[in-house]
């Protein structure tokens, strides 16, 4: 019997999507070419990377502050093959998980690469060569992406990796050098600093993590920096020579000149991901794509081809797992004749080192840049009471409110839990408030979240604790 939908993609817009196509009623297909569910997120993105950030900043702390809260465990020593077991652990009760909600769904589950023969067809083709084709009513893609590479420096996952390798390393690398000061050179970065490497970043712009505040980044630079990380900006790695056993990696200045050359023992390539549509016959069947090779959409999903949807990394938009997993809710809905929608003026982006830098919303240059008079309210950590006490004081938090109507257009948060504290700035987006309504909104005392509000008042110029 033909299914409503089929799912090519079990990463976190796939299972998303086929979980409440399912709660809908719909009778779902999910089609999954690798051994686990979850995709690049459980397996090798968000979930594994985390795990290590988590453990390794465990362990640096443990080193750092332990001694000044009265802990004595004398210096910390690191098992590897342990932290990374523990690692390997949380990525399977993870993907476990998914395997447990499709059953528990009913969603039934083909394992091999999907081929799109023609619209409401899917081939399957199984890692044993057997093929079998399944129809519906709808396909989805969410197929995401994979790693961007930099022509003539191959990846082997040894020596010369992708993030996949770096979560594997299985000795922690004396001199390490990444290329790309984004999300994961700085998260993968901050891991294997923790854990004893001297660590180089290589960025081919004139500041890290492009897109974010700038004022956030220059905060964030130098708290890295600090730490032990060393940065090359407006520069980039023209080549990587693995011969005789040692990286040496040629660097350039971005805008031209004299090369230098770095020894490494591991190199990160961390420039980027592109969209993944390999094998799955979209030219065939005339699905178009953009010239980055991104599927193109219209505002519900659908594609140039009736009854082919796209949702995820692998279409246009920040390539993020929750904005993969709104955007599978909404497609589902919108497959059952409900107004499924994501708001993208309101998908939080959160970078996990320590400090954490947590964003939702416009830039300052975004509004100057659009011409839009807004004011600013600012509150460090050093004035937070939970903060200082906790001896988590770096970082601050700013919130940027429309000049006329007070309504808050972005908030910027570096410091310690700055991830779980954009929840808060991302529900009073999405219901409209002004910075007066956090400012009004009692909260917890001591928290660290005490910091958002503060800075809500100073909008206004009115904070307590300055
Ligand atoms: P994916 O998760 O990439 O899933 C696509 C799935 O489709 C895969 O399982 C793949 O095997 C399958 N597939 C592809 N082609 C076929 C085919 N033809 N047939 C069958 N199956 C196919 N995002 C965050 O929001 N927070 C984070 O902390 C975070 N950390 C990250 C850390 C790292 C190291 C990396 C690499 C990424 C991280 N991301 C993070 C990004 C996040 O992982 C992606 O945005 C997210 O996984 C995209 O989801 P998706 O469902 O679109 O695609
Ligand atoms: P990125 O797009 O975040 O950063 C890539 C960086 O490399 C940029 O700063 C870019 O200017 C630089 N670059 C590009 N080419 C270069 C070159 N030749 N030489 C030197 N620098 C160069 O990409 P990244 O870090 O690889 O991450 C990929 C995606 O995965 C991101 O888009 C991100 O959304 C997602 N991700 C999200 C995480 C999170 O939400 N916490 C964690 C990890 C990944």
């Amino acid at each position: 019997m033909p299914y409503d939908l089929i799912v090519i993609g079990s990463g976190p817009g796939g299972y998303f999507c086929a979980i409440r196509a399912a709660q809908l009623g719909m009778k779902v297909a999910v089609v999954e070419k690798d051994k686990t569910f979850g995709g690049t997120c459980l397996n090798i993105g968000c979930i594994p990377s985390k795990a290590l950030l988590h453990a390794s900043e465990l362990y640096e702390e443990s080193g750092l502050l332990f001694d000044k809260m009265g802990i004595k465990v004398g210096r910390p020593k690191l098992d590897l093959a342990a932290m990374m077991k523990f690692k390997d652990e949380g990525v399977d009760g993870n993907v476990k998980g998914v395997a447990f909600l499709f059953r528990k769904n009913k969603i039934d589950t083909f394992r091999g690469a999907g081929r799109i023969a023609a619209p409401g067809k899917v081939e399957v083709k199984a890692a044993d060569g057997k093929t079998e084709t399944i129809e519906a009513r709808a396909i989805i893609i969410a197929t995401g992406s994979d790693v961007a590479r930099l022509p003539g420096i191959d990846i082997d996952e040894r020596r010369i990796v992708s993030s996949t390798g770096a979560l594997l390393l299985d000795k922690v690398p004396d001199r390490l050098l990444v290329i790309g000061a984004g999300v994961i050179g700085l998260e993968l970065g901050s891991v294997w600093r923790r854990l004893g490497s001297k660590v180089t970043v290589v960025e081919f712009l004139d500041r890290i993590l492009p897109g974010i505040d700038n004022e956030v980044c220059r905060q964030f630079q130098r708290l890295m920096e600090k730490q032990g990380i060393t940065f090359k900006l407006s520069s980039k790695v023209t080549a990587v020579d693995a011969a005789d056993g040692k990286l040496k990696a040629r660097i350039e200045p971005a805008a031209g000149g004299a090369a230098e050359t770095l020894d490494a023992d591991v190199v990160l390539v961390s420039i980027g991901r592109a969209p993944f549509t390999e094998g799955l016959g979209l030219e065939d069947v005339g699905v178009k794509k953009d010239n980055k090779g991104r599927v193109v959409v219209d505002a519900h999903y659908a594609t140039s081809v009736p009854g082919i949807y796209a949702i995820g990394d692998v279409i246009a938009g920040p390539m993020l797992a929750h904005k993969a997993e709104d955007e599978g809710v909404a497609v589902a809905e919108i497959l059952a004749g409900q107004a499924g929608h994501v708001n993208y003026d309101v998908i939080p982006n959160v970078v996990y080192t320590y400090p954490e830098i947590a964003s939702v919303g416009k830039s300052e240059e975004e509004l100057k840049d659009s011409g839009v008079d807004y004011k600013v309210g600012k509150f460090p950590f050093t004035a937070n009471g939970r903060a200082k006490v906790n001896l988590q004081t770096e970082g601050f938090v700013k919130i940027l409110a429309d000049a006329a109507t007070d309504h808050v257009l972005g908030v910027h948060i570096v410091g310690a839990d700055a991830g779980n504290m954009i929840a808060e700035a991302a529900v009073a987006m999405e219901f409209g408030a002004a910075s007066e309504d956090i400012a009004r909104t009692c909260h917890p005392h001591p928290t660290l979240s005490e910091a958002v509000r503060e800075a809500a008042l100073a909008v206004d110029r009115r904070a307590i604790n300055m």
